[in-house]
């Protein structure tokens, strides 16, 4: 049994992975940002027992460094950290660089800067300390975008965060291979998850489900079964690796 801390997890595909690992016997931290009431929904209805909830804002690298305690010392140590938790794109924050202000631009470039990477990178630096101070192997997965290769034209901070992020991913996994600590990301296409419910309806989903030559999007429970497999320990040899899930919509050399 593993200490699993997953960020972003009150929902979508964070709460698809914390149920992932609860059912193979792992106890799980859920994090959330603001969704209290949904997080305590999603911790209630984990398998297994032992699971628990920890929330803030993961833009204060304060708050990034108190959930890392927290998991630590609840779960007796944390032995996979999964960053999920993201500004992820919407309507609200589009920020096309032809239309938008100079103020929103920078509002918007800092505010997913600070959480899909930099809220990242401080919760990685905590876990790993913590695994190198306990001398135990562990696992970092990232949940990257197939965004950051294809490009986000209308949230262009969004993709290079993404993409920063899985280049961020591949440093670490060369710096911590030596304390036996693997690092790996995943990269989603679009995923059907609550909050991207409404642009599965008429002709947008249509154009959604057109992108892969399957004739659908991707599945909550397909990343998180990526993010399972990359967490074994038989994935240690694929660490550093950027795995696609976007069924084939989006093929890279
Ligand atoms: N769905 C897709 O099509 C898709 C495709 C590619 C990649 N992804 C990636 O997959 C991950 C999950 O996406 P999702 O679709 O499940 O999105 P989601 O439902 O919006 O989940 C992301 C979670 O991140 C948390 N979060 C946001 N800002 C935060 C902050 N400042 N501090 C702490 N937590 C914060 C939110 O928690 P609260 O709700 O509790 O505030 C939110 O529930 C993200 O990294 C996203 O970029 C998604």
């Amino acid at each position: 049994m593993r200490g699993v801390l997953v960020t972003g997890a009150s929902r979508g595909i964070g709460r698809a992975i914390a149920h992932a690992f609860a059912a193979q016997g792992d106890r799980v931290c859920v994090h959330y940002g603001s969704n209290l009431t949904q997080a305590e929904a999603t911790v209630a209805a984990l398998p297994g027992e032992g699971h628990v909830l920890v929330g803030g804002d993961l833009s204060d690298p304060a708050v990034a460094s108190r959930v890392a305690q927290f998991a630590q010392a609840e779960l007796g140590g944390v032995d996979v950290l999964v960053n999920n938790a993201a500004v992820a794109t919407s309507q609200a924050n589009a920020h096309p660089v032809a239309e938008v202000s100079y103020d929103d631009w920078q509002r918007i470039w800092r505010q997913m800067v600070e959480v899909n990477l930099l809220a990242a990178a401080n919760l990685s630096y905590c876990v790993a300390r913590q695994l190198i101070a306990r001398g135990a192997p562990g696992r970092i997965v990232h949940i990257g975008s197939r965004g950051a290769f294809r490009g986000e034209p209308d949230h262009p901070a969004y993709g290079a965060s993404k993409a920063a992020l899985h280049a961020f991913g591949q440093s670490l996994a060369i710096a911590l291979a030596p304390h036996g600590i693997s690092v790996a990301s995943v990269a989603p296409g679009f995923t059907a998850t609550e909050r991207v419910a409404d642009r599965l309806t008429g002709a947008s989903g249509e154009a959604l489900r057109g992108q892969s030559p399957f004739g659908r999007v991707g599945t909550p429970q397909e990343v998180a079964a990526a993010v399972l497999y990359l967490a074994s320990p038989e994935a240690t040899w694929a660490s550093g690796t950027v795995l696609d899930l976007n069924g084939a919509s989006h093929l890279r050399l």
